[in-house]
Order: C-alpha cells, then sequence, then structure tokens
C-alpha cells in the first residue's frame, strides 16, 4: 500500500525546542503521526556519560547467574520470574544468541547483553539524573500529561553481530492502563541506522485497536492475548535513523519494530515508559512495584 498522504508518508522530526517547549505544530504532527523526533535533545555528552554508567553495572553483573536459570529445564517459568521480579529492580537480560553451542558467551560480556531494566531511573543516581530534567516534564506536559509517571526504564544494548530482531508491537500491550496513557521516551545514545537495527516505525498507524494485551493470570504465568489478528500495514514502515541524543516520544499504541543488528556495531539506547497517575494500572500487568518504590514523575 502507498499514500498520498504527507502525514503517514514521515517521521516528523525537528530540532529539539529550547526548554521542551513544544511547538503546536510539533504537538500536532506527534497526535497524527503517533511518533515524533526531536534532534539535540540531549547532549552527546550526556549519552556518553550515561552508556559509561551502563557499562559500570554491567561490569558488576555475573551473567553465570543468568546462565544457570537459562539452562535449567523448566526454562520459561524461571525466566518468568527473573523478568517479572524486575519492576522495581535493575536486572540484566542476555541476547537469545548470546552463549554459543559449549554454553560460553560468544562475546564480551557487554556484547551479549539484550536490556538492562527496569527501574534505573529510581535506584541509580546518573540514570535518575538523565531521567528527570524540567525539559522531558515541559515535552509531557505538551503532549497532554497531566501526571506523569515514569513506570520503567531500560538501556537496550543492540549488539554487534547478534542484536536481535524486534518484531512489530505496540507498548500499550505490555504497559496498558485505563483508558490507555503509555508513551515511551526513547533517547539515542548512539548513531541508529538501518544497518545497526534502528527503530522503524508506521506513521499514523497508532489510530489502529490495541492488538494484544499481554497479562499475569492468577498462577503467575504471563500470557500475551490477540484482541485483533489484522496484519500490521508494514509496507508503510519508516526507518527513524537517528544520531545520538536525539529523542524520540512515540504513543503506547504506535507500531514500531526493529531488524536484527548484525553489524559491528552496537546501538545503544534509553528508554523510559511514562504513564498517567489519573488512569487505572491493572493489577494483572505484568510490572507490579513493591510498595516502599511509589512511581515518581519528571521531578
Ligand atoms: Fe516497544
Amino acid at each position: 500500500m502507498t499514500t498520498d498522504d504527507p502525514v503517514l508518508a514521515a517521521i516528523p522530526a525537528y530540532d529539539a525546542p529550547s526548554g521542551g517547549r513544544l511547538t503546536p505544530a510539533m504537538v500536532d504532527a506527534y497526535r497524527a503521526a503517533g511518533v515524533l523526533v526531536l534532534r539535540s535533545f540531549v547532549s552527546t555528552n550526556a549519552c556518553d556519560e550515561l552508556r559509561d554508567r551502563a557499562l559500570e553495572l554491567v561490569d558488576a553483573f555475573d551473567p553465570s547467574t543468568v546462565r544457570s536459570v537459562f539452562s535449567t529445564t523448566d526454562q520459561e517459568q524461571l525466566d518468568d520470574d527473573y523478568f517479572i521480579e524486575s519492576g522495581d529492580k535493575i536486572r540484566f537480560f542476555l541476547e537469545h544468541d548470546a552463549f554459543d553451542e559449549h554454553g560460553e558467551l560468544r562475546q564480551s560480556k557487554e556484547h551479549c547483553l539484550n536490556k538492562m531494566g527496569h527501574a534505573m531511573h529510581d535506584l541509580d543516581p546518573v540514570f535518575d539524573a538523565f531521567s528527570r530534567t524540567p525539559e522531558l516534564a515541559e515535552v509531557a506536559n505538551r503532549i497532554g500529561f497531566d501526571d506523569p509517571k515514569i513506570l520503567q526504564s531500560m538501556y537496550i544494548f543492540k549488539p554487534p553481530n547478534i542484536g536481535g530482531e524486534v518484531v512489530c508491537h505496540q507498548d500499550s500491550t505490555y504497559i496498558y492502563t485505563e483508558p490507555e496513557s503509555c508513551v515511551g521516551f526513547w533517547f539515542a545514545l548512539e548513531d541508529a541506522t538501518l544497518e545497526n537495527g534502528c527503530m522503524q516505525f508506521i506513521p499514523g498507524a497508532h489510530k489502529l485497536p490495541l492488538k494484544k494485551r499481554n497479562y499475569r493470570k492468577p498462577d503467575g504465568k504471563l500470557v500475551t492475548e490477540t484482541l485483533d489478528d489484522t496484519p500490521w500495514p508494514e509496507d508503510r514502515k519508516i526507518a527513524a535513523e537517528v544520531e545520538a541524543g536525539t529523542l524520540v516520544v512515540f504513543d503506547g499504541r504506535a507500531p514500531h519494530l526493529s531488524a536484527a543488528n548484525r553489524s559491528p556495531k552496537s546501538r545503544h539506547a534509553y528508554t523510559l515508559h511514562v504513564i498517567d497517575a489519573a488512569c487505572h494500572y491493572p493489577a494483572e500487568n505484568w510490572l507490579q512495584r513493591s510498595e516502599g518504590m511509589p512511581l515518581r514523575g519528571f521531578v
């Protein structure tokens, strides 16, 4: 399918406005496309500092603790526990192809990680400072949040050679509120290109229904229920090739994907997912925080 509608033919992209003060045109473009690219939102220096801090945390991580989880016969449930309990912790998730046939890491530890999550923004001072700025608060305000809360943070490694493909999905599938309020704030910490598996979006497709919902059953198992099996219009996908320092804001309904990274370059990124405190957060969502760690906003 092709379209003559200019709204659907490109991802709206602007130089980041001073103070995060999105213009009405930027807000309109975000509403129409479901995604907005803001170039040079953070300095490359700030990107480097966050990457350095992430690598310090990686240094302290012992992958053998995760390998033992992966090697158990009851792999799925144990994997789920390690994941499900990570909402208020800092945990590490390996790439699917991290281990070779002898059970050894194929590359350096850093280059075998898929992601780190999901509460660096509340547990680590460097991540906290990066995640909570007046500029981000202003962007959230201008796109319509009344009482934004940062639900989760993820550091995406997308390592060279083995960085896995992420198939087309909507983040509201996993971060569901009633009414839906999830918005992703995605920061490129390194240049992202088609070669190293950049994000890709289908502009305007955030107006399609929520196609899947992930939730925890009473027995603790996570399931993903299909609500609408209509295929995504992936022929309209557009690559968000962006430089380090770019912020990509996208609606929780906005379908997005990324190809595998088979290149020799990593593609580090940092994502915040934000919900509105006024919306109901279901108890069956996978991410549940302990009572001692209430959600906080951008300040
Ligand atoms: Fe996503």
